[in-house]
């Protein structure tokens, strides 16, 4: 074996001395240092991010398996995003922690490297940064907490939604929510419904970066560790077999994550992500591509927030390998992954244990899944929908425009008593985009004015620019690009303009001749606020639009394993 990390601890004279030493400090033995793999155990651990928070525990099962297959484990921090608390948005940072992750695999001595992934954005954040890298990477998701219970009933994170509404319509108290938000996060884990999260551990499973049953296995659960135990083992093996992402993530692997995602009705977030991890792969993936793969794949999971259960539930019902057994026709079954099987292979003696939580190719749960790209003169470089969230009805619809020209400006006159809004109308929020706000937040599920939710309307069709959380639902056409603060036709809608959703024909349309479009352009001017220094500058400056995985253009691509220079 050809280790990396022999350039550091394999040398004689002052720097293998220094190398070493410093490291012995931690009570390592000599014969760590003979020339076993070395794998870096990358961690998102941090009590800021609760999703992630049972992470050191991940950790130590992780390095278990290592010693016990041969190998030297050393863990190490990185940036850890948070998704619930981090202001202004945790999107912002994935790819700061992109640039975190690739730098600090390479700039060390390690050999291999377990991503430790689970709130929404560490795990696109860390497979980015890994796959600039390409040295063997292996993931573990931390697994979802366990189904909330409140009052009799099974919730989950989608009911942040409803309860949001239930307070502004006054069917909740404060205290109902006191007691509603302790039962919904009664365990360890990231949100337990095909949130981000969970569509993140789906992607990394179905892409071949895990060991198999990965998605699903609640954190609570005892086989979460014996998983992570089972990873730390294999990872050394990895190394030995020098398997790197890149020969892991081919095309086809991308198209098997299309195809899964939508089969399990995952986050409108898959799409920005995956994009961005084509994008350090060199794989060729466009917007389009998940509308063409996904278009004939049926929901078959019953998975909050398209359907009724909980990633628990999805466990015991068989899990993802169940689901991926029952797409082996449309899978590209012979795909490799990190244990060294096909896809095909690891799922062969799946079973579907709940016909009610996982059902048959021929049977769905609902004909619409996946993801709707439209695209038209309001959004020339495409915008999506998720159908299965969705209201059919709202699916071809024209309306006039009701206009926010910020979050703050919705805000401030959603529930005015004389706003001009009924249900007909079209809610369209400006400056959400990933230069516009910055950093693209997921607000695109806007709540409904108070007087219409009063009067038992539950579903509108709303266009942005931002994003929306995996929990989310609704007739929402998000991630318009171009953003209106890049200048797109989003930047000049105004009130009383008539918008055409048209979901068959792929197209979103502002019904105002492109002579009146283009003068209002000239006369337009940006009203976003530009930052003048440190990060948030940097991230204005190239960040890519949302067709496009919203990485920064400098990003693209990777810059391999070898350190620049080498001197001490
Ligand atoms: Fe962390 Fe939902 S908030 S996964």
């Amino acid at each position: 074996m050809n280790l990396r990390s022999r350039g550091w601890f394999g040398r004689t004279g002052k720097d293998g001395l220094i190398y070493r030493s410093w490291m012995k400090n931690q009570g390592l033995p000599n014969d760590l240092f003979d020339g076993r793999p070395v794998i870096g155990i990358c961690n998102t651990w941090s009590e800021l991010t609760p999703c992630n928070a049972h992470f050191r525990e991940l950790a130590e099962s992780v390095k278990h398996g290592i010693y016990e297959a041969g190998g030297f484990p050393v863990e190490f921090p990185v940036m850890s995003l948070g998704e619930t608390l981090i202001k202004p948005t945790a999107m912002l940072y994935r790819n700061l922690v992109s640039m975190d992750v690739e730098e600090s695999i390479r700039a060390n001595p390690v050999d291999g490297v377990v991503l430790l992934c689970g709130c929404d954005k560490t795990t696109p954040s860390l497979v980015m940064g890994a796959c600039s890298v390409n040295i063997p990477t292996l993931v573990i998701s931390g697994g979802p907490m366990l189904t909330g219970k409140f009052r009799g009933k099974d919730i989950g994170t989608s009911d942040v939604w409803r309860f949001s509404q239930d307070v502004r319509a006054g069917k909740m108290s404060q205290d109902d929510i006191f007691d509603a938000e302790a039962a919904m996060c009664r365990s360890r884990g990231h949100c337990a419904v095909m949130g981000t999260a969970s569509s993140m551990a789906c992607m990394v499973e179905s892409l071949g970066l895990t060991l198999p049953g990965n998605a699903a296995i609640p954190a609570a659960d005892s086989r979460r560790k014996v998983l992570a135990h089972l990873s730390g083992r294999r990872i050394v093996d990895v190394v030995k077999e020098d398997v790197k992402p890149s020969d892991i993530l081919t095309r086809e692997a991308f198209e098997n994550a299309i195809v899964t995602n939508a089969a399990v009705g995952g986050s409108t977030n898959f799409v920005i992500h995956l994009l961005a991890i084509a994008g350090r792969v060199g794989v060729p993936l466009d917007i389009e591509d998940f509308d063409k793969l996904s278009r004939n794949i049926p929901l078959i999971a019953n998975l909050q927030p398209s359907g009724k259960y909980f990633m628990e539930d999805l466990y015991y019902a068989g899990g993802l390998p169940a689901v991926m057994k029952e797409l082996k026709t449309v899978l590209h079954n012979d795909c490799i992954t990190v244990n060294g099987k096909t896809i095909g292979q690891n799922v062969e003696n799946s079973e579907i244990y709940n016909e009610d939580i996982i059902a048959s190719i021929s049977s769905p749960f609902n004909p619409l899944a996946g993801f709707v790209v439209v695209k038209g003169n309001l959004c020339e470089n495409g915008a999506v929908l998720k159908p299965s969230a969705a209201t059919p009805a709202l699916l071809q619809h024209t309306g006039k425009a009701v206009v926010f020209e910020t979050i703050e400006d919705y805000k401030a006159r959603i529930d005015l008593p004389d706003l001009d809004i009924d249900e007909t109308s079209i809610i369209v929020l400006k400056n959400v985009g990933p230069i516009g706000y910055p950093g693209m937040p997921e607000v695109g599920n806007l709540g409904l004015p108070k007087k219409l939710l009063a009067k038992g309307v539950n579903d509108m069709v709303r266009i942005s620019d931002g994003r929306m959380s995996g929990t989310g639902f609704g007739t929402v056409v998000l991630h318009v690009s171009p953003e209106a603060a890049a200048g797109g036709t989003l930047a000049v809608v105004k009130d009383g303009d008539i918008i055409t959703l048209d979901v068959e024909k792929r197209q979103l349309r502002l019904e105002v001749p492109s002579e009146e479009i283009a003068l209002r352009k000239q006369q337009w001017t940006p009203s976003h606020q530009l930052v003048g220094r440190g990060y948030v500058q940097l991230f204005q400056q190239h960040v890519q639009q949302a067709h496009l995985g919203a990485d920064f253009d400098f990003l693209r691509g990777g810059s391999g394993s070898e350190v620049l220079r080498d001197s001490h």
